[in-house]
């Protein structure tokens, strides 16, 4: 297993009032897999993203990275984990408005290890021609692409993507999902995303049921149907 997720629990304490958020969640995935998290909102999908990327901690429980447990590093060590493995592609795409197409990009390349050719990347999201472009100036299918762009320029291990088509619409989502499609295909990236969409766990190979903290119900697809081919 490239992902291995075991008992992961997680309180919130604000003021006097602690919320249990994660009882107990396990997932896995394969290298190069896609796996899809459903669930209602407040389940807790995006605290359980955030902690196997190394953006929020837990209190007990195993995230298996490759053979790395995470929630043993510390926090220098789990900053070079993020730096180095994880890209993150949010629902409103998170693009700094004062940099370009490219500058955003950059910044991130920069830090990175072994980063890919910004221009390759730009032109696999399509988005060569408008490198010098800003963010206001692109519509939000056009962003999400350059947000995806920035998350694979590290090259990173494991993709994580909390609603990546949760503002566009249903041709742009499409168009999104085919992309994360090839970013698999193309670069053996495995990624995990949350979606409040149940057509699209047809493209996973694996679907986890999120219900108050808890896995409800996990799904094995024999076959991942590729994005093209989903309709909602
Ligand atoms: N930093 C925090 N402090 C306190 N409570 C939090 C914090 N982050 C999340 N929570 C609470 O944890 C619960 C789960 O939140 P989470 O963001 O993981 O849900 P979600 O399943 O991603 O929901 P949505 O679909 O609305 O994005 C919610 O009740 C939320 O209020
Ligand atoms: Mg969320």
């Amino acid at each position: 297993m490239f992902l291995k997720v075991e008992n992961l629990k997680k309180s919130y304490n604000t003021g006097d009032v602690t919320t249990t958020v994660l009882k107990g969640a396990g997932i896995s995935l394969e290298k190069r897999e896609i796996g899809v998290i459903l669930g209602p909102s407040g389940s807790g999908k995006s605290t359980l993203l955030n902690i196997i990327g190394g953006i929020d901690r837990c209190d007990s429980g195993i995230v298996l990275v490759g053979d790395m447990d995470i929630t043993k590093l510390n926090d220098n060590k789990l900053t070079d984990y993020r730096r180095e493995n994880i890209g993150f592609i949010f629902q409103f795409y998170n693009l700094i408005p004062n940099l370009t197409v490219g500058e955003n990009i950059e910044v991130v390349s920069n830090i990175s290890k072994s980063p890919l050719n910004i221009d390759e990347v730009l032109k696999a999201v399509n988005m060569f021609d408008k490198k010098h472009r800003f963010p206001r100036e692109l519509s939000g299918g056009e962003q999400q692409r350059v947000s995806i762009a920035r998350a694979i320029v590290k090259n990173p291990t494991l993709l994580l993507c909390d609603e990546p088509t949760g503002a566009l619409d249903f041709s742009t989502s499409r168009e999104i999902l085919k992309l994360l499609q090839k970013v698999n295909e193309e670069f053996g990236t495995t990624i995990l995303m949350i979606t409040h969409n149940t057509a699209i766990s047809a493209m996973a190979n694996k679907v986890y049921r999120v219900r108050s903290g808890e896995i409800v119900e996990s799904i094995v697809n024999s076959i991942a149907v590729p994005a093209e081919r989903i309709e909602w």
